[in-house]
């Protein structure tokens, strides 16, 4: 095992490091949280998906479910007025107002929906065979309708956000990337995994960046964002966890080295 450099330095500098490396940690953890509260709601959907990040760096469009079934002709059944009426309301502004209209009387959609899909799509409807995959798709409620009402259109951000965000972040967060593979190298973690943690971590933070740009044209970069930004922070929270150990775990400390 390659001896410790940090070891040799003077007890306040080894606890100032520790003390530095949890402010960092701290900074990781609170980017983290800003990560999950800033994109979390950008696909409509609880929690933070792939779909968010796609939908910031790349934009996504989607149709919404009653829509494209009813385009392919669904249910067969269904009146040409009534799918009219339907498609009109899923393609207006008013998706959420006009559900359960009372000015429309018979031709709200709550209404359409009731005499047309619930024999299938009812909580209560009578369970056929084929009928059972349909009962998963309840439509009875609003709340079942809703989220498979709207079609949902997210614009990814635009240059000039994507550009400011990108030259703080990649000079700070190279800055910060230098730094402590510079400590760790000063650690007494054996070189090659020193040299496969800071190889990786840099790797993964080039590839997050150049994600940032590549996946407004090609979608396939997001996965470049998500992997490489995950291998980025969780090497450099190794990188702090190794780093603070070292600076204060003296017993393995080689007596030459004192
Ligand atoms: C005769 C039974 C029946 C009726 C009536 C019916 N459905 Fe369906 N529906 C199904 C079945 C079975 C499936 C699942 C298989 C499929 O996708 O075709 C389904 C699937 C769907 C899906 C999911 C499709 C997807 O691409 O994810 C939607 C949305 C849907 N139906 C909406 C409706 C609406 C709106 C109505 C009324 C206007 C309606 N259905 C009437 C049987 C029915």
């Amino acid at each position: 095992m390659p001896h410790s450099h940090l070891r040799q330095l003077p007890l306040g500098a080894r606890l100032a490091l520790v003390l530095l490396n949890l402010v960092l940690a701290i900074g990781f953890a609170a980017s983290l949280q800003h990560l999950k509260w800033h994109h979390e709601n950008r696909d409509e959907r609880p929690g933070l998906t792939l779909d968010d990040i796609r939908g910031a760096y790349h934009g996504i469009q989607t149709t919404s479910p009653i829509k494209s079934a009813l385009e392919r002709n669904h249910p067969d059944t269904l009146s040409p007025t009534n799918r009219k009426a339907l498609l009109d309301w899923l393609s207006s502004p008013r998706i959420a107002e006009d559900y359960d209209s009372l000015d429309k009387g018979d031709a709200a959609p709550a209404e359409i929906i009731r005499a047309n899909c619930l024999s299938c799509h009812g909580r209560a409807a009578k369970a056929t065979p084929q009928g059972e995959i349909a009962k998963t798709i309840p439509l009875d409620y609003w709340d079942d309708v809703k989220p498979l009402a709207f079609s949902r259109k997210v614009e990814p951000n635009s240059v000039k956000v994507l550009a400011a965000s990108t030259h703080t972040h990649a000079l700070s967060l190279g800055t910060l990337t230098i730094v402590v593979c510079g400590l760790l190298c000063l650690t007494a973690l054996p070189r090659r995994i020193v040299g496969a943690i800071c190889f990786f971590a840099s790797l993964g933070l080039l590839a997050d960046f150049a994600g940032w740009w590549i996946a407004r044209d090609y979608d396939a970069a997001t996965y470049a964002i998500v992997i490489g930004g995950g291998v980025y922070n969780a090497l450099m929270v190794l990188s702090l966890v190794v780093i603070s150990v070292d600076c204060v775990w003296r017993k393995s400390n080689p007596k030459s080295a004192t």
